[in-house]
């Protein structure tokens, strides 16, 4: 008898197992192209990715391609073969993703940019934060620190470090940031010592906190070597901030800390806001992004064709915009979360998110993913 109720029980495991086997492989397979390991964010927005559309019943290829445009076209060109329906990709370069989307586009896989934009190639949505939105914030934290509005006769130095020229969203950030800032630059309010006022003369390629670390050490050592005083590093994201934080530490003889500031909540920026070398960072709930991914493959894998009124369908604030992000072959439809400020004084507005908590000590913030 307790061996046939030994049988029964494996059959019926085995059964479940088949079961649930079974509906996994009817998932669809949707490719998920990532740009970097070595930027904290992207390892986040994969497993976020990866997590909610397997947990929705799909299969999954998540590629990371080590910042190298020609190794994302042949991870992409892999996808493609193994027959994925959908390609959710954050482009390591905008412009050199048109000629494998084309085969994409003559597979009839759809395509959603994913956080930057892709330029000259068929994409179907754009799934994204406000990026206009996130330079904004940075320079009104400034202009709120500083009390810009009411500063007199006072002055204040500032110097600018933005993204990757290859990134589409890096010249959004550096314009919400620099238009917001320009009335004070004009009035003389805010001065910019190295005179480094374009996009061009303060981008980083890669968004490398080394890079960003050399340049602003170079600053340093070029228009405050004499000791003039800086009181804001306006930084587009925390990678960078990251490198102009250790330049300020190794290199700024003044004795004030300036205003860092930064995007993206990445864990050792969260540190350096805790401990005083950062000021502030621009949160964009990442697992939001993922989610209101996922909201749109699943309906147009049910072959609808969403807009606005998608909006209604997601866990996360989020506006439907059909103007702003022109590509090259039109406009094309994205979808914009909402992105906040974060200083020292609101880090348990993270916790809140579910996706920090804070460490043992109760000191710093540390990642709720494995
Ligand atoms: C941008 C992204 C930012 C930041 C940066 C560096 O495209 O929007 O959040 O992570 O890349 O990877």
């Amino acid at each position: 008898m307790k061996k046939l109720l030994a049988m029964i029980l494996v059959v019926c495991m085995v059964c479940s197992l088949g079961a649930f086997t079974a509906f996994a492989d009817e998932g669809d397979l949707i490719g998920i192209s990532m740009p970097t390991k070595s930027l904290e964010r992207w390892n986040r927005d994969g497993s976020y990715l990866k997590e909610q559309f397997e947990a929705a019943g799909y299969k999954v290829e998540l590629t990371y391609s080590d910042n190298d445009a020609v190794q994302q076209n042949n991870d992409i060109s892999n996808m493609i073969a193994d027959g994925v329906k959908v390609l959710v990709i954050v482009a390591i370069d905008s412009d050199t993703l048109s000629s494998v989307l084309k085969d994409a586009e003559e597979a009839g896989i759809t395509v959603i940019a994913y956080d930057r934009l892709i330029n000259n190639a068929n994409v179907a949505y754009y799934v994204s934060f406000d990026n206009y939105t996130v330079g904004v914030l940075q320079a009104q934290y400034v202009i709120d620190a500083l009390d810009l509005n009411n500063a007199g006769d006072k002055t204040y130095n500032i110097e600018f470090t933005a993204g990757d020229p290859a990134d589409t969203n890096a010249g959004y950030f550096f314009n919400g940031a620099f238009d917001t800032l320009k009335p004070f630059i004009d009035a003389g309010t805010l001065k910019i010592p190295s005179g480094k006022t374009t996009f061009e003369q303060v981008a980083t390629p890669a968004w490398s906190t080394d890079t960003a670390l050399e340049n602003f050490q170079n600053t340093l050592a070029s228009y405050y070597g004499d000791g003039t005083v800086l009181d804001i590093a306006l930084c587009s994201n925390d990678s960078t901030a990251a490198g102009v934080a250790q330049a300020i530490i190794s290199d700024y003889a003044g004795d004030n800390q300036p205003i860092v500031t930064g995007q993206d909540g990445d864990i050792g920026n969260l540190q350096n806001i805790v401990d005083g070398y950062q000021t502030m960072t621009v949160y964009k709930n990442v697992a939001d992004e993922a989610g209101v991914t996922l909201v749109l493959v699943d309906a147009i894998l049910n072959g609808a064709t969403p807009g606005a009124e998608l909006v209604e369908k997601f866990a996360a604030e989020a506006a439907f915009d059909t103007e702003t992000y022109d590509n090259g072959l039109g406009v094309v439809p994205s979808y914009l979360l909402v992105p906040y400020s974060i200083d020292k004084d609101n880090l348990e507005l993270l916790v809140d998110t579910g996706n920090y908590k804070w460490d043992a000590d109760n000191h710093y913030l540390v990642s709720t993913l494995g």
